[in-house]
């Protein structure tokens, strides 16, 4: 798998803030400016999905920031099809004549000819969230995945730093996946050369399905009995973790990570089943890639806090923080960020315990 190699390639070159005007592709574009059509900067939003909860808040917010900058914004959904996203992306670029697209690729490897159909037209490209690789995007912004890989393993081993682990991740074809999975391996590397955890159950969920996730959880406890933990590479996935658990009455004995704080893992955590989840701030990260998104198609700078390489080029990039999130920091790090409400979270708990919220 080639994603695999490139994404042990990746490497993060932090220089500082970097004011750039965003690479070899900017710099084409300064010496050929395109003829932008007057009226406002139309943007085009290139989905893989909406299929989780979060990419519906990505799409809301992203579109909310956008407009209030002046912009247009034309959104297309791929539903994780790869050639519709292809298909979605052109029409973005030629019928809507876009000045700027963003993209969530659904397949890091084969939308680089969406963002090749782009830089032919002179239109600047953001990847947002996801990386496209083994092309020349423009910008690239998401949190810091490996990082957030190593939160999952690193909360689950100070919990049980010995045992029988299992990882179950997303689709390679998702370059955050494996950096997930490089983080998880980074946390967990130490406690392996000791043995004092060995990993019984390395497992991939076909596009980030619950229904995969589920049967291969179930298969790997049934051959696996005595597992410690599991680390699940994002809420829906540690949502089917918890639901193999609860079939062999271990929910809440056997530790579950996960990634999102989606509305569902919020609760299993003030439940017990689920251990920890990965909050990543996502109003913040599609307020900036609407900046962003808005300079690049005016042609005007953007503040990076890096490089991230794809394989072909030293992406500029914008990295943000992720945070581990549990039942003990969930109000002030998800709850009083305005992501989810404590009358969701604690729908299920009794009044008297919930847990007071600092005014
Ligand atoms: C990843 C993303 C995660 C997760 C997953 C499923 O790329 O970083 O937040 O939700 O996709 O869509």
């Amino acid at each position: 798998m080639r994603g695999s190699t490139l994404a042990q390639a990746v490497a993060i070159a932090v220089s500082g803030a970097l004011l750039v005007s965003c690479g070899g592709a900017a710099r084409d574009r300064a010496a050929s400016p395109r003829n932008r059509k007057p009226g406002p900067i139309r943007v085009g939003l290139s989905l893989d999905t909406l299929k989780e909860e979060r990419w519906q808040y990505d799409r809301d917010a992203f579109s909310a920031h956008a407009r209030e900058l002046g912009a247009d914004v034309i959104i297309r959904s791929a539903n994780g099809d790869d050639s519709l996203q292809t298909e979605q992306a052109e029409g973005l670029l030629n019928q809507q004549d876009v000045d700027v697209l963003v993209i969530i690729p659904h397949n890091a490897e084969t939308s680089a000819s969406i963002v090749r159909a782009a830089r032919q037209r002179n239109i600047p490209v953001v990847s947002y969230d996801r990386m496209v690789l083994d092309s020349e995007p423009d910008l690239y912004i998401s949190f810091d995945n490996i990082k957030v890989g190593e939160l999952e393993a690193g909360y689950l081993l100070s919990r049980a730093p010995k045992g029988n682990y299992m990882l179950i991740g997303g689709p390679p074809t998702d370059n955050n996946a494996q950096l997930l999975r490089q983080g998880q391996m980074k946390a967990l590397k130490p406690s392996l050369d000791t043995g004092a955890v060995k990993i019984v159950a390395d497992l991939w969920a076909r596009d980030w399905q619950p229904q995969d996730a589920l049967e291969k959880t179930e298969t790997a406890l049934s051959r696996n009995p005595g597992i410690a933990a599991i680390v699940a590479s994002n809420d829906v996935v540690a949502g089917a973790v918890v639901q193999a658990l609860d079939e062999q009455k271990l929910a809440g004995k056997v530790l579950v990570s996960g990634q999102d704080a989606d509305l569902a893992a919020l609760q299993r955590i003030v439940a017990g089943t689920q251990t920890m989840t990965v909050y990543k701030p996502i109003n913040n990260l599609a307020r900036r890639a609407a900046e962003a998104a808005v300079a690049l198609a005016r042609g005007e700078k953007v503040e990076t806090t890096g490089t991230v390489n794809n394989g072909k080029i030293e992406v500029p990039s914008i990295l943000l923080e992720p945070i581990a999130v549990d039942r003990n920091n969930m109000v002030e790090a998800v709850i009083n960020d305005g992501y989810q409400t404590i009358q969701d979270v604690y729908r299920y708990v009794p009044l008297d315990q919930w847990p007071r919220i600092p005014r």
